[in-house]
């Protein structure tokens, strides 16, 4: 099965940006660490990445998911999980199931960040443990998607 982690904006900087918010491991770390951590999956699985700074590029991105017949995605729609209703319309039509990211714990982070315009679809939401938030947030889908 086809599996997508998606990044949204300012998260192709992650190592440079803020890292004592968001660490010091960069973006290009993750493939390695999230097809290690589910060799023990039955499924076999694809993993695609994608990152885009933009709302109309996420949402061009996601439907073209939806049409590859993409299963499931990881998402870390970054400040556009705060603000983007476009985003969040998309994710409630495409009709696959995510899980919500966060590197930080955004519940921590003051009251714009505790709110998520695109929680409302998700499976659930992984928040405040780095990389590892993705890494969770992918065997929480993996695992979803062989029950169901
Ligand atoms: C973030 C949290 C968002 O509030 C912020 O705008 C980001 C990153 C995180 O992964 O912690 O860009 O999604």
């Amino acid at each position: 099965m086809d599996i997508l982690v998606m990044n949204g904006p300012n998260l192709g900087a992650l190592g440079k940006r803020q890292p004592e918010i968001y660490g010091r491991q960069g973006m290009d770390d993750l493939p390695r660490l999230a097809r290690k951590s589910i060799r023990d999956f039955d499924t076999r699985v694809r993993l695609h990445f994608f990152q885009g700074n933009g709302e109309g590029e996420l949402i061009d991105r996601l439907e073209k998911a939806r049409e590859e017949g993409t299963r499931g995605l990881v998402l870390n729609a970054g400040a556009y999980t705060h603000t983007s209703l476009a985003l969040a319309d998309c994710l409630a039509w495409i009709g696959v199931p995510y899980v919500e990211v966060h590197l930080s714990n955004v519940l921590a982070r003051g009251k714009v960040r505790r709110e998520s315009l695109i929680a409302d679809s998700a499976l659930g939401v992984v928040a405040g443990f780095g990389l590892m938030s993705y890494v969770l947030g992918l065997r929480a889908l993996l695992t979803h998607l062989e029950n169901t």
